[in-house]
């Protein structure tokens, strides 16, 4: 009885140690996502900065924002886009916090890759 409890064990130890090992070689780095416009860049503004920042808002509903200042489309985004960066990886914008650390890669991964629609 004691020699199988013994067996049991060291049977338990090796599968755990095995599995154990297994999960352990995954690589740890992800390889990089291409950022797009149409596949994360497109909600991330809609969802941060079209509450404000839209041509379907004026007057006192566009929260301050500058009446020309619109990103609803892919080209006014690109035609100011080294200044919205500049915004939001200070966090300034949205002004309630700035976005979070991974949006902010996000964008700045966009612009490095060449801003691809
Ligand atoms: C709650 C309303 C609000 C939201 C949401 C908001 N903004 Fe703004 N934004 C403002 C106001 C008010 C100003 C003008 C004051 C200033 O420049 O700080 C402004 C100014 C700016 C400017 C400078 C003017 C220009 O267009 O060149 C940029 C760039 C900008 N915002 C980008 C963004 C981006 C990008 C987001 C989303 C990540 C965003 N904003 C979200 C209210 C907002």
């Amino acid at each position: 009885m004691l020699k199988f409890t013994y067996a049991f064990l060291i049977f338990i130890l090796l599968t755990t140690f095995i599995a154990g090992c297994g999960s352990s070689h995954k690589p740890a780095v992800t390889a990089p996502q291409t950022v797009t416009y149409a596949a994360q860049i497109q909600k991330l503004i809609t969802d941060n900065c079209l509450g404000c920042h839209s041509f379907q808002k004026t007057g006192i509903t566009r929260y301050g924002a500058p009446a020309n200042s619109n990103y609803d489309t892919y080209e006014q985004l690109v035609s100011n886009a080294v200044t919205v960066n500049a915004y939001i990886q200070a966090g300034q914008m949205p002004p309630d916090g700035g976005l979070s650390a991974a949006d902010r890669k996000l964008f700045q991964d966009w612009l490095d890759d060449g801003k691809l629609r």
